[in-house]
């Protein structure tokens, strides 16, 4: 059977579903029984999700949770997190009650600059572009009037253009760099409505545009969280000893890339959760931070850590360009409660608390692995994961969890104690 089709975007949703099961399916109908359990059967929240994106045919879950205790600057939060990983929301409840208990997590934000770029070919000289640009700079900036105007009103806007000369790395490559202020909105359309209108102003016939698109490079728009207290308070026992060994797992992780890669995914574990939840870009926000990351020529930790005169401090640094208005976080029911959650933060705010949940789980993941090893806790929270794939009645799992409690969990040994059970 043909694999491939023309005109599917005009089928209606039970046409694509048809096609779909029908071609690439051996049980049609259990896939279409798959697909239809997961429609939500309010039609109105059905149309809301079929409409975010394009041939959408179903709703793709992860969970929903909530970390507790965090005080950040003072305040106390609950944090949702979406994401479908064992231990993560765990991790950050767990380091959320224990540095409630010494000064919280402090953070702030050190600047709020976005950036997006007008790239065009000039096959002429670099002064006579120069005074081109100098010319019309002010034009260009006045004929997006009509779309900052209200993003003025709010403090924001297009702060500079620059005209950058990069022909020394591509012959007749040049760009207008442009800078600007989204104030609460993560400002994605906005910017790009501007550089269109700008690359529009600029062109003419010397002058040949490749293409107008913000950056998710965002290197000024950084905020900083952070955690301190007395070496004799981290742990209960050997503090001193432990806390060196937390200090050379970021050293290492600062200097060996791919101890940093893996370092920093523990970071987005806390990230990605609480961006998604907020109903905010993930993507951009993942590689803005591991472009960043990458800013000194080599890959390293976004995080970093000092012990001195017996006091520890843990830091991040990192790029978050995020919205708490505009986008999915006025049109998704849940992006909206999460906010409603966060105490309805403006976009600074929500970048000090996404900083504090990637801090705070870069935290448990190196306390575990520079203590127990990651595997303990990891799978204790994955065992009910093993036991739902071995099809375990409430009364056999029950027994798992208990028999679990104080042993090591592994797949095999779970396995193991599953058959011994039904013998
Ligand atoms: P524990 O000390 O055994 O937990 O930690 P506990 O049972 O004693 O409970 C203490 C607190 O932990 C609880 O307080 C909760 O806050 C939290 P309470 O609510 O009772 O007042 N907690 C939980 N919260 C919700 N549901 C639960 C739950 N259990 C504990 N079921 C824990 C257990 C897993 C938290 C700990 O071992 C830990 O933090 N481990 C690290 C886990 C981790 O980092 N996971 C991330 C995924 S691994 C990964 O992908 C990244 C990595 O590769 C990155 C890297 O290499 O750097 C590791």
């Amino acid at each position: 059977m043909k694999k491939t089709i023309s005109g599917f975007s005009k089928f209606s949703k039970q046409e694509k579903i048809d096609w779909i099961v029908n071609t690439f399916f051996g049980d049609s109908k259990n896939a279409t029984k798959t697909l239809n359990q997961y429609w939500n059967s309010n039609q109105i929240l059905q149309d809301l999700h079929d409409d975010f994106i394009e041939n959408t045919i179903s709703n793709f879950y992860i969970p929903y949770g909530v970390a507790p205790n965090f005080i950040i600057n003072g305040k106390e939060y609950v944090v949702p997190m979406a994401i479908e990983e064992s231990s993560v929301v765990a991790a950050a409840s767990l380091v959320a009650k224990f540095w409630s208990t010494r000064g919280g997590f402090k953070a702030t934000v050190l600047s709020t600059t976005k950036i997006g770029q007008v790239h065009f070919m000039f096959d002429g000289d670099f002064e006579e572009i120069q005074k081109y640009f100098k010319a019309i700079k002010l034009s260009l900036i006045s004929a997006t009037d009509s779309i900052t105007k209200n993003m003025r009103k709010r403090g924001g806007g297009i702060l500079d253009i620059e005209l950058r000369n990069k022909t020394s790395e591509l012959e007749n490559y040049y760009q207008l760099h442009v800078t600007f202020e989204t104030k609460d909105s993560m400002g994605a359309n906005f910017i790009n409505s501007c550089l269109e209108t700008i690359a529009n102003k600029f062109r003419n016939d010397t002058i040949q545009i490749v293409m107008s698109i913000l950056s998710n490079y965002v290197p000024d728009c950084i905020v900083r969280a952070e955690v301190t207290c007395p070496v004799a308070e981290l742990y209960q026992e050997n503090s001193e000893m432990y806390a060196k060994k937390f200090l050379q797992a970021v050293q290492i992780a600062n200097i060996e890339p791919h101890r940093a890669v893996t370092h920093n995914k523990g970071i987005m574990n806390g990230v990605d959760a609480v961006v998604i939840a907020t109903g905010n870009d993930f993507r951009a926000i993942e590689s803005g931070a591991h472009a960043y990351a990458s800013r000194s020529g080599k890959y390293r930790s976004l995080s970093q850590c000092e012990i001195k005169d017996g006091v520890f401090k843990f830091w991040i640094e990192i790029p978050l360009a995020l919205g708490t208005v505009g986008g999915l976080t006025g049109i998704h029911p849940l992006a909206k409660l999460s906010l409603e959650m966060l105490q309805n933060p403006s976009a600074k705010e929500l970048m000090e608390i996404i900083a504090v949940a990637g801090l705070a789980q870069n935290f448990a993941a190196l306390r575990a692995l520079t203590t127990t090893g990651i595997q303990q806790g990891h799978m204790k929270m994955h065992l009910s994961n093993i036991i739902k794939q071995l099809d375990a009645s409430e009364e056999e799992k029950t027994y798992l969890l208990n028999y679990f409690e104080n042993k090591e969990v592994s797949h095999s040994a779970v396995v193991d104690a599953y058959e011994r059970l039904k013998e």
